[in-house]
Order: C-alpha cells, then structure tokens, then sequence
C-alpha cells in the first residue's frame, strides 16, 4: 500500500517527537512491504518567523494532497502578545478547517506501569479505557461573531453549533461506541446554555439511530469531577470544542503523562492526527521529550488512514512493552526514578523501533 503523509512538525518538542513517530512509521512500512510518500512543511511560531505566516499557503496545498496530515505541535512563549489570529495557534485551527475534519477523537487510558505517575489511586484509575470524541470545528473557537473590543473595554467570543454539525459528530461517536462498551456519554451545560440545550436535544436524536448503544448527559462541571472519581464508568465521551479541550487535558492524569495521549481528526478531507500534548518550549532541543504520544498517534494514522490494523496494533503493543521493560521518559520517571532505566527521546524512539520490528517479524506481516 502507498501512503502519502505530510508531516508539520511545528514549534517546541514537535520537530524531535515527529521525528521518532515518523521513524517508527518507515520501520513499519519498510517490514509490510508499504511504501510511504512523506514530506514535511513548516506550521505555527517557526512558520511565522520564516513565512510570514502561521499556516504557509504552501503548507496547505501540500496537506490538502495528503492521505493524511501529523501535527507536532505549536506555540511559544514569544508570540503571547499577538492577537490570537495571528498567532501560532491560528495557523493550527485554519489547517483544522481547511482539512475538514470535525471529530477529534482522543483516547485517554491507564497503562498499569504508569499508575505511579498518576496522583490518582491504582484502584481508581485500574482497567480505565475513554475514547473522547471533541467536535473540532464549531463552538468558541470558529463561533462568530468574535473581537476584543478595546476602546469598549469589552471582548466576546460565540459559542455557536447548528444541528447538522452536532448531527455529524454524535453520528461517529456511536458508531466508535458500538465498536467499543456500547455507552456514550454527552457533555454539555444545558442548565445554562441553549446551545447546550440544542446540543442534548440533537445528541438524544441521533441515540435512537442506534438502539444498541445506551446514551447518558453530563454537566461539564460535574463530568469534571467524575472523569477523576470514576474513570473506569466511561467508554465513548462526546463533547463540543472546548469542554472537549479541557476534559481531555484533564484525563491526562488518568494516563499518568500528556505525553502519552495521541489524537486522530476524521470526518473531513484529510484526516488529521496530533499528539494531545503541547510544544513544551521549556523542555525542547533537549532530547527529553516524550515521543510516545507521538508515536501512538502515528498508530492512529496507519489504523484511521491506511487500514493496516496489525501493523497500528503492533506499535502500540511495542508502547506497553518499553513501558513493562522499565524504559521511561523523564516525564514518565519523575515519580519513582529507582528500578527504571531513563532514555533519551531519541532513545526511547529506537527501542519502540526495536520492539516493533521483533513483534512484527514473530507475527509475520503482510
Ligand atoms: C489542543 C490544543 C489546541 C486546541 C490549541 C493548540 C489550539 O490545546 O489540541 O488541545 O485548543 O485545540
Ligand atoms: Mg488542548
């Protein structure tokens, strides 16, 4: 099979942990006999410098002819003063748009080796397994209209959704959910919020498409506080665009490491995977980046864009075994340094490299 992947590696830890998730890809490929057409195109802060621009027209026309676009990531610390679009951030959420996928879907799961990382019991977050699934393209962050008005000392944003768009996205999260526990849980805040309101309507809707899967509404404020008491009560946790943000950075903890989580966008164009975490400014350049986040993202796109269901297997099969091994991150080691053996991004890169070839080899893929 032939896949061709643009990669925008963007600002911070996204050079050095697309670098490992791309490696890890070509050692795949290579072993199945798949070839793999990647290029890479600058994004964000380092795109700003150089372009003039967050977001490049040539960056877009060359992820718009992808099968499938991976994100490092943007943001900086030297560009907190502009306006947000013009910002690196900016160059992020037009790419969003322009690929047009609308269902952002980030699994949040504990891995039992790094249940000391998380300030949460074992027993809490013991067996926890969330698919999120985040509307990617309405609410705040597209709504209009939007402006920080400065000589009326007043600013507002929208947060607007029409009832195709919840429609859409409700629609994927249960046909993921009638792959998975078969349960969907919505979130909103439709005691304040008609937008909340259309969303719980729409969603209830759309449930009797599928009567296999049993559907529940959340508060975000109280979702907030169960996703931490009772993680293991959710399968499939669908959302709009911002309670989906911060619900999703929050069961980071469950995982024990944002560094861990990967993400894949779907629904539009071109599929568009990232890594959940950010660009980590303080940590970049200096080889202790966690790339497994990006790595497990990489499995998202041979899984979502080429269909090569083992091979996306495999890799994250070769996660849990490094992790089993004792291989950690500085990130992943910080809690119980003793008994682990502490590696470099590139090194943790090698050895899931390693791992991956010896478990695809024993398989023997196609
Ligand atoms: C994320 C990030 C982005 C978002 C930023 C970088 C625009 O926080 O992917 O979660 O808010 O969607
Ligand atoms: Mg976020």
């Amino acid at each position: 099979m032939k896949l061709k992947i643009l990669v925008t590696a963007g600002d911070g830890i996204g050079p050095e942990v697309t670098n490992e998730a791309v490696a890890v890809l070509r050692e795949v490929a290579a072993l199945g006999g798949h070839t793999l057409d990647i290029s890479a195109k600058r994004i964000g802060g380092v795109a700003i410098v150089l372009d003039g621009s967050p977001l490049p027209a040539e960056t877009l026309s060359a992820a718009l002819d992808s099968d499938a676009v991976l994100l490092g990531a943007v943001g900086g610390n030297e560009f907190n003063s502009l306006p947000p679009d013009k910002r690196p951030e900016a160059g992020l959420l037009q790419l969003r748009s322009a690929l047009g996928g609308f269902a952002n879907l980030r699994p949040a799961f504990a891995f039992k080796e790094l249940a000391v990382n998380s300030p949460l019991r074992p027993e809490i977050i013991d067996g926890a397994d969330i698919l999120f699934v985040r509307e990617l393209l309405g609410g705040l962050y597209f709504g209009q209209p939007r402006e920080w008005n400065r000589a009326k000392g007043e600013a507002w944003n929208t947060m607007r959704y029409t009832r195709e768009e919840v429609v859409r996205v409700a629609r994927i999260a249960f046909q993921l959910a009638q792959k998975r526990r078969k349960k969907v849980t919505s979130v909103d805040k439709a005691n304040v919020l008609e937008v909340s309101q259309l969303w719980r309507a729409t969603v209830t809707e759309v449930a009797t498409e599928f009567p296999d899967v049993t559907l529940e509404h959340q508060y975000v404020d109280a979702m907030a506080m169960h996703l931490m008491n009772q993680p293991r009560n959710y399968d499939v946790v669908l959302t709009e665009n911002l309670f989906g943000d911060i619900l999703s950075d929050e069961s980071g903890v469950i995982t024990g490491s944002l560094g861990m989580l990967p993400s894949a966008t779907i629904g539009g164009k071109v599929n568009l995977y990232e890594p959940v975490h950010g660009s980590a400014p303080d940590i970049a350049g200096k080889g202790l980046a966690n790339p497994l986040g990006a790595i497990l993202t990489a499995a998202l796109i041979l899984r979502h864009s080429a269909n090569l269901e083992t091979e996306s297997a495999a890799i994250e099969a070769a996660v849990r075994k490094v992790l089993e091994q004792g291989f950690r991150t500085p990130d992943l080691a910080r809690a119980n340094a003793q008994g682990f053996s502490v590696l470099s991004t590139t090194d943790m890169g090698a050895k899931v490299r390693e791992t991956v070839k010896a478990m695809l080899v024993n398989v023997g893929t196609s």
